[in-house]
């Protein structure tokens, strides 16, 4: 199964793909972790990325479609791949299409999490992340058993540098501005399937796999 998760920031991508990659069997492709790990580990590509996302802006396509073309070669994506934040302009989901027309592959559904701007901001600004394992945890929605530290591994809890109130507003401009239009793109394919995000936890898993099934 080739899926593109799709949405916001903040509608739960990471959370559901934890999930959904654990039921298929499959990699999580996660273009904004990728450049967190980059940028934790200083190499050249850290050091590009970091002006972008520090500021909460996108990071230039010929970066990001280099890390997925590379990445959707290795061996662990011939049985499917679970994309989650790529693509997010039209020029890297016609990227996109050129690296999986040359692997012989296809997209087989774009799952859209929709969830409405005022919500979003509640989640990402609540957010907290386990330092060792990247759990995803909400001081409100899904508050771990001890405050600040990881249930799965006892690691401690920390902020995303991007998830302040002023980061988060430039982060939904971005995407309004240039993912949205994506959305129309795969639309017009008949590829779009749309899953109201704001539901809880289980209830989206549950639409999602209710999508991947039909
Ligand atoms: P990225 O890491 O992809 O961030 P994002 O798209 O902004 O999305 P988030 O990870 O913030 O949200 P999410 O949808 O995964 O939500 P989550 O599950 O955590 O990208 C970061 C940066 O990297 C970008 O700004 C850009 O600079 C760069 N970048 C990445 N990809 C790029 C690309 N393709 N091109 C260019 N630049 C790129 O959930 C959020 C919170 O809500 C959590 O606290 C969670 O517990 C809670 N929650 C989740 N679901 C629910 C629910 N159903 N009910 C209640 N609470 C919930
Ligand atoms: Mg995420
Ligand atoms: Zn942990």
């Amino acid at each position: 199964m080739n899926i593109v998760f799709m949405g916001p920031p903040g509608a739960g991508k990471g959370t559901q793909a934890d999930r959904i990659v654990k039921r298929f069997g499959i990699p999580h492709i996660s273009t904004g972790d990728a450049f967190r790990q980059a940028m934790q580990e200083g190499t050249p590509l850290g050091l590009k990325a970091k002006e972008y996302v520090s500021q909460g802006l996108l990071v230039p396509d010929e970066i990001t479609n280099g890390i997925v073309r590379e990445r959707l070669a290795q061996p662990d994506c011939a049985g499917g791949f679970l994309l989650d934040g790529f693509p997010r302009t039209l020029a890297q989901a016609e990227t996109l299409d050129d690296i999986l027309a040359s692997l012989n592959r296809g997209i087989d559904h774009v799952v859209y999490l929709k969830v409405d701007r005022d919500l979003l901001f509640i989640r990402l600004t609540g957010r907290r992340i386990c330092k060792s394992c990247g759990e995803i945890y909400h001081t409100k929605f899904r508050p771990p058993r001890t405050e600040g530290v990881c249930d799965k591994c006892g690691g401690e809890l920390m902020q995303r540098a991007d998830d302040s109130e002023e980061k988060v507003g430039t982060r939904l401009d971005e995407y309004f501005n240039k993912t949205e239009p994506v959305l129309k793109y795969y639309d017009a394919k008949g590829l779009l399937r749309e899953v109201d995000g704001e539901r809880d936890i289980d209830e989206v898993t549950a639409q999602i796999g209710a999508v991947l099934k039909g």
